[in-house]
């Protein structure tokens, strides 16, 4: 053979010496620390058809369908990012001439109106007042002028951390105007209450790296019968072949051949979705918000703002407010080159942003994240009370009502012994 490369073999680096030697706590917005039972699940490859990989997917629906709350068997896995799985819903159910009210109250919700543009959809917007979500009123405006389709909506916007809390009063007005709802929970699923049957969701979609725990690449959306009636009868070809939710229909429901499975990134939101169920939801509920609001209340004492009020405040993803003249980018970097933490900027915000979903919310990395963050401000001139914080942060993770375990309902490995209860009944 003779082969005369005319591209030289680059300098292959070892991925060892590229990576930190210590990996990094993922405390911002997403990926998360995942469990070991999910990061050896995504060290395994089996073929992606057979009767093995039938029980994994029919597990995983499942599963799946528990954390949507919803007995529709239309749940699906997206081989792709969140974004994939919010496209999925899309190109499935606008097409050119259908009309898209789409509310916008941050960067994720003005991307699903982005996408419904770029499939050609009439696309009408709502934008929310500065750090707010959409109103239910603000819906009820809106659908009086008009006849629409779809209507999109976050429950979480990551971007600025508001939380549209009143979508099941949204999910109502839609479905009595008689248009489908698509909901992207991709940071809030499994994190805080979302019923998709029971509020009239239509379309669900997550990602794995957020609320699930999972690896970032596989995604889930979940139709309900009104929605997948419009996928199976859609007039005109989907734009998108791996998109199709028809054609992956084929794999999720019919154990045949669509494209070749992400594996590896399946069985490991196989595993996080069976912790999640193993967990319950209002367990995993209840030990997020106890987190979110430990972590809250110490960041304040420390001396830090929190850019939402209540009630809009995200508590899946904390926006902090900095002071004036914080460096932010060096105090990340010292975060990260001093105490191997890591926590997101912002989408030019003068914020920070602490995520409080799955892994996330467990004591040990509550305390290290808060201690990196006081330290590393005050190594740049940010004076913080970082022991008064810390001391906050304690007094709010250990206060117990009677009758509470703190080993369950903090998540502490159960081998963990704290001993007794720190507060009598
Ligand atoms: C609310 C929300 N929606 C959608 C996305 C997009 O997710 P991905 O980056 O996996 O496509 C994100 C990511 O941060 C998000 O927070």
């Amino acid at each position: 053979m003779s082969f005369l490369p005319t591209v030289p073999p680059p300098l292959a680096t070892p991925l060892a010496a590229i990576l930190p030697s210590e990996p990094l706590l993922l405390m911002g917005a997403g990926p998360v620390p995942i469990p070991h039972a999910v990061a050896s699940a995504n060290g395994v490859v089996i073929n992606h058809l057979g009767d093995t990989m039938n029980q994994v997917v029919l597990g995983l629906k499942d599963m799946a369908a528990y954390a949507f709350q919803t007995s529709s068997p239309r749940v699906l896995g997206v081989a792709g990012p969140a974004s994939a799985s919010m496209e999925m819903a899309i190109a499935n159910l606008a097409w050119p001439g259908r009309r898209v009210l789409a509310l916008v109250c941050g960067v994720f919700s003005h991307r699903l109106a982005e996408m419904a543009l770029g499939v050609g959809a009439d696309v009408t917007t709502v934008t929310s007042g500065a750090l707010q979500p959409i109103r239910p009123e603000q819906v009820e405006q809106a659908l009086a002028q008009g006849q629409f389709d779809l209507v999109t909506v976050v429950q979480g916007e990551t971007s600025c951390g508001v939380r549209t809390g009143e979508l099941e009063a949204i999910a109502r007005l839609v479905q009595a105007h008689g248009a489908l709802l698509i909901v992207d929970a991709v940071c809030t699923l499994s994190t805080t209450a979302l019923q998709m049957d029971a509020w009239g969701i239509d379309v669900c979609v997550t990602g794995g790296q957020k609320g699930l725990s999972s690896i970032p690449g596989v995604s889930l959306i979940a139709f309900s019968e009104a929605a997948w009636t419009v996928v199976e009868t859609r007039p005109r070809p989907m734009p998108h072949w791996c998109l199709d939710a028809a054609r992956a229909w084929r794999f999720w429901g019919e154990h045949a051949y669509h494209y070749t499975a992400p594996v590896p990134g399946i069985l490991a939101l196989y595993e996080a979705l069976r912790l999640i169920a193993e967990e319950t939801l209002e367990a995993r509920f209840e030990r997020h918000a106890r987190s979110s609001a430990a972590l809250q209340a110490a960041l304040q004492v420390m001396g830090l703002g929190l850019l939402v009020p209540e009630p809009d405040r995200l508590h899946s993803v904390v926006a902090v407010c900095m002071p004036e003249g914080a460096d932010i980018p060096a105090i990340r970097r010292t975060m990260v080159e001093g105490f191997n933490v890591e926590i997101a900027g912002a989408f030019g915000l003068d914020i920070v942003r602490i995520g409080q979903m799955g892994e996330q919310c467990r004591p040990s990395n509550l305390f290290r994240v808060l201690y990196a963050l006081g330290a590393s401000c005050r190594l740049h001139g940010v004076p913080l009370d970082v022991a008064g914080g810390m001391a906050q942060l304690e007094q709010e993770l250990t206060v117990f009502p009677s009758g509470s375990n703190p080993t369950t309902d903090l998540g502490i490995a159960p081998l963990v012994d704290l001993g007794p209860d720190p507060l009598p009944a």
